[in-house]
């Protein structure tokens, strides 16, 4: 059995529902679907779901990151070459398409495909044919595609960046994945899931859950790399805490957290920067409000935009962080 069918998809938010069950649907035809979202989402193993609950379940699931390979090279990875077509090819390799032929093809980050990569994996979708690379013969697969991207591919399309016709074919149905941060209830049992299964790893007896503290700080962050960051940091934390029969109280979220980072650590506390005034003249009242405008942004960003835990975070009161946003005109990044 393939890894990726037995790995369980965590979640019980409204929204991933809603997702799942769309995933069932448009899992049954026979037609190129789109799986987007934000990087650490879960688009590989929605891809691999849609796979295994289609009609093509047990006919091979092929997968390709187009990002990870040069023009040329991607070229005969997916449309395979004859013998001899350069050097080096000293036989008839078969490509992806060949491979995946009657299952599926899952072609992740297919948003920086060149043009003439793209016009071939068109003519597969529309004909079912294809020529290996240095070939004449035409090949018939029958092949379903499943892309992801986390790009914005009608913005590219427009930008003439990603052929439209292609875009066309390939989005019978776009199955897009809400961030973490739109389905915070998927947070705690995502977090149990992977303490679990690391504790498995480490061969602890139990897992001993999170304190109160730890579940309010995984249902506090932002998660910008979403399940894969969210799995990442409760596995170091599990790890951190071995030998401890107590609840997880401690979570690090940054592993490069450090007083020794080089280049310092400006970017991560904003704060930092105080430290360093400018040696040479400077216009004191403009740099204050920079940072001001600084601290905010980095303020309003750590507590997702939440106002009230912004002025709780910033030690001020609600009314008085709203004169600021109102000052510097801030207000347009609230929530609504
Ligand atoms: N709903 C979920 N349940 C369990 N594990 C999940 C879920 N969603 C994502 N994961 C896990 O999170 C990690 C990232 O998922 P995946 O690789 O599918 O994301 P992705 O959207 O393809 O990311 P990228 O854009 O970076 O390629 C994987 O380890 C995956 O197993
Ligand atoms: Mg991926």
């Amino acid at each position: 059995m393939d890894r990726q069918q037995e790995q369980p998809l965590i979640g019980e938010s409204p929204v991933f529902l809603e997702v799942l069950e769309r995933v069932s649907r448009v899992a049954q035809l026979n037609r190129p679907v789109l799986v987007i979202g934000e990087r650490g989402t879960g688009k590989e193993l929605i891809a691999a779901r849609i796979h295994y609950l289609s009609p093509r379940w047990d006919r091979p699931f092929v997968k390709l990151n187009c990002a990870a390979l040069a023009e040329s090279l991607l070229e005969t990875e997916l449309f395979g070459h004859e013998a001899g077509s350069f050097t080096g090819a000293t036989r008839r390799r078969l490509g992806r398409f060949e491979l995946a032929n009657e299952g599926s093809l899952f072609l992740d980050e297919l948003a920086v495909t060149s043009d003439r990569v793209q016009e071939k994996v068109l003519r597969v979708i529309e004909y079912g044919e294809l020529e290996r690379v240095g070939g004449n013969d035409t090949i018939r697969t029958d092949v379903r595609i499943i892309g992801a991207t986390n790009e914005d591919l009608p913005a590219l399309a427009e930008e003439g960046k990603f052929r439209a016709d292609l875009l066309d074919r390939l989005a019978f149905d776009v199955i897009t994945l809400p961030p973490l941060r739109e389905r915070r209830e998927d947070i705690l049992p995502l977090a149990s899931h992977f303490a679990v299964k690391m504790s498995g790893e480490l061969k602890l007896e139990l897992f001993a859950g999170f304190s109160e503290s730890a579940r309010d700080l995984l249902l506090d962050y932002a998660w910008p790399g979403n399940v894969r960051e969210l799995k990442n940091v409760v596995e170091r934390a599990v790890y951190t805490s071995l030998g401890d029969d107590e609840p997880i109280s401690d979570i690090n979220f940054d592993p490069f957290d450090s007083p020794w980072r080089p280049g310092g650590a400006v970017d991560a506390d904003p704060a930092g920067a105080m430290g360093s005034a400018p040696t040479e003249a400077y216009d004191f009242k403009d740099y204050v409000q920079n940072m001001e405008i600084e601290l905010l942004q980095a303020a309003l960003k750590r507590c997702r935009f939440n106002q009230k835990k912004t002025a709780e975070f910033l030690g001020m009161t609600y009314h008085q962080l709203r004169g600021y946003l109102r000052k510097y005109e801030l207000t347009d990044t609230e929530e609504g």
